[in-house]
């Protein structure tokens, strides 16, 4: 059991995503896909564990039929192939051969997990594929990848929240904050900040936040290193 003190190392810094504004572009985002996909029965695929709260959520706001399933895959490899190739660990219930796919995922950084699933997908001849990202941070792309239907976009910070995690924390926050390496310097330091605020500090924001994959497992690594993890 993980005590309480194994998240000093880390802290909540600004809330970067409101949960009013993650309602709103959810709702918007499904009204959008219930025109698009109207008259079919897609599939929505979650990538887990990061993407069941924004399903759950996006679902609940569709005003056509559909159909869900869940995925679980990790990235395997060393060094620059890291994250180029997916092993499934629980596959899809459903057959989805002849089916219009949407994956539904928290977050692409890297694109290299979408990106694979995609092609594993492509080759089970699906009718059509479309992604869908809460949150996208096109800073770190390596691939090349269409996400057809984005939340927001997110400048290079590490995120949390809404299903994301770090080292399995937060994923249940109703927001998307960044987290801080470090004890924080205050108590109660969670500032809500709106996205807003944000696009004028970075300049190019439109929406949402992503974390880094390699701050990530470079956090991890150091947890490991201080005997916490
Ligand atoms: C995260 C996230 C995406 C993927 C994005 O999953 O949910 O699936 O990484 O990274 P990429 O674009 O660089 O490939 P993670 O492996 O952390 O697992 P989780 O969803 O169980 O948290």
């Amino acid at each position: 059991m993980r005590s309480e003190t194994e998240g000093d190392s880390v802290h909540l810094g600004r809330v970067l995503i409101t949960r009013d504004e993650i309602e709103t572009r959810v709702r918007e985002l499904a009204q959008e896909i219930s025109t698009d996909y109207a008259g079919t029965v897609p599939i929505f695929i979650s990538l887990l564990k990061g993407g069941f709260i924004f399903l759950a959520d996006l679902v609940r706001n569709l005003s056509i039929p559909h159909e869900i399933d869940f995925i679980t895959v990790r990235s395997y490899g060393s060094g620059i192939e890291r994250s180029e190739r997916i092993e499934i660990l629980n596959d899809l219930n459903r057959n989805v051969t002849g089916r219009d796919v949407i994956i539904i995922d928290d977050i692409v950084d890297t694109g290299h997990t979408l990106c694979a699933l995609e092609q594993m997908l492509m080759e089970r001849n699906v009718r059509s594929l479309r992604i869908c990202a809460l949150l996208d941070k096109p800073s770190c792309r390596e691939v090349a990848i269409d996400v057809h239907y984005v939340g927001f976009r997110v400048p290079d910070v590490f995120v949390v929240g809404y299903g994301l995690d770090f080292m399995e924390r937060y994923r249940s926050l109703a927001y998307i904050a960044e987290l801080i390496p470090g004890s924080p310097k205050e108590s109660g330091e969670v500032r809500e900040t709106r996205a807003m605020d944000d696009e004028k500090e970075h300049g190019e924001l439109q929406g949402p936040h992503h974390r880094e994959k390699g701050t990530n497992a470079r956090a991890q690594e150091k947890e490991k290193e201080s005997g916490k993890a």
